[in-house]
Formats: C-alpha cells, structure tokens, sequence
C-alpha cells in the first residue's frame, strides 16, 4: 500500500499558532469570568471558531445571541491576528521543511487542511503558499473537523484515494475527522488525547518518510 499523499494540519503542527489561539481564547473568557485551563483548550482544538466559543460559553452555561457571538468571535480573531502580524518562516517548526522536501522528492504529494479561515494569511506569513499540491482552509468547507469533509475535499483535490493519504495532526478532532475519513493519521501531541492516531509522537521533526511509510505498511497489511 503506497503513500501517496500527505496532508498536514496547520496550528500546532507546521507552526505553534495552537498558542496564539489558546491565549486569545483565554483573554476573551477572562473578560467574560472564565477560566480557560489548558486541559479545556484541548477540546478547542482543531474545531472552527463558533464552535470554540460555544464550547467556552458552556463552561458558565451563558446564552447569547448569534450577534453577540459573533462580535465575541471577532474580537478573539483580531486579538490572533495581532499576533501572527509578527511571525516569519523562522516560526515554522523544525522538521517540517525537511520533512515536505523529503515527501516531494519521494513523489509524495504534499496538502494542507486547516480548519482556520486565517489559514492563508499564517501561510503567507511563513512564506510557505506554493509549497502545498492542495489547501483547504476554513472558508472552503461547511462541517469542520471532527467531521471528515475538510480531509476528503482535499483529497479529492489531489485526486488521490484517501486509504493512500496520510494526515499529520495535532488535535483530538483533527484524527477524529481523519481516521472517519479512511485515513492514516499521525498525532503530535499526547498519546492519551490522540488515542485514536496510529502513532502518536511529541514532535513534528520525530516524524520521517520512513516512519510514515512504516505506518501505512503496519495498517494495510
Ligand atoms: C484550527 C485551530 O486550526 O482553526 C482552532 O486548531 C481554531 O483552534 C480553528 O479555532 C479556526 O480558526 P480561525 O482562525 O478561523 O478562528
Ligand atoms: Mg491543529
């Protein structure tokens, strides 16, 4: 079973923006007398705005408007964007570049799938745009993950069977949508939150073409 094709999530995989994410949402449920613990934020992950503020709004079970929210949500997403204004490829995490010269050279195709509608604006900063065969961002797709559309839209874009993809995540939702997708799927993170992963490594630059080889011949065969 050949790989074919590789599709990399963007925050908290390609670059640390699961940050900046985390410390906008935790400002905005300061102010609302939240407390956002790490542990919650796992949650967060991965799934689109609206939904990352409902999940915060249950925590206090307070009820707005869709007005409201949406004002919330946008003052979160000016707060994250302040904070990207400043990155460059230096913020791109170790590992990666190899590891997307290494899958070309290899004839593997290489995409993105993020669930963020700042997804384009993160790429341009890292000056990574044209290094992609396919990406799919926030504002390309209607079910954000955990749901699979965003995984199976972008490999029909490659055109590339999806039991010969292999996704790259760092969020519980991400190998949710994933693995509901028929995909392989490495997790970065903590293997008790990644639990549903075929293998789960601390960081992105653990990961080579032969481990991800290893992983498609493990599952298929
Ligand atoms: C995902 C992040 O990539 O994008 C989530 O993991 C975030 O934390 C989601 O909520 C939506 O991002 P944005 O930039 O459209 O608010
Ligand atoms: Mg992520």
């Amino acid at each position: 079973m050949d790989l074919q094709a590789c599709i990399f999530d963007l925050d908290g995989v390609i670059v640390d923006t699961a940050m900046y994410h985390y410390l906008a949402w935790k400002r905005l449920a300061a102010e609302l007398g939240i407390v956002l613990t790490e542990e919650y934020n796992e949650r967060l992950k991965g799934v689109s705005r609206f939904d990352s503020l409902n999940l915060i709004l249950a925590l206090k079970g307070i009820s707005l408007t869709d007005e409201e929210k949406n004002q919330l949500a946008e003052k979160k997403n000016k707060w994250f964007v302040d904070y990207i204004h400043s990155m460059t490829e230096k913020n791109i995490y170790p590992g990666v570049q190899p590891l997307i010269s290494d899958l070309k050279k290899a004839g593997i195709r290489t995409a993105l799938a993020s669930s963020s509608k700042n997804a384009f604006t993160v790429l341009r900063q890292l000056g990574m745009l044209h290094q992609f065969d396919a990406i799919v961002d926030g504002n390309m797709i209607i079910n954000t993950k955990p749901h699979p559309e965003i995984f199976t839209k972008t490999a029909g874009l490659l055109n590339v069977p999806p039991d010969k993809c292999l996704v790259i995540e760092d969020a519980a939702a991400g190998v949710e949508a994933a693995k509901a997708a028929g995909m392989s799927c490495v997790g970065i993170g903590d293997s008790a939150i990644l639990h549903q992963a075929d293998l789960v490594v601390s960081h992105v630059s653990e990961i080579s073409l032969e481990k991800l080889r290893s992983i498609k011949l493990t599952d298929k065969t």
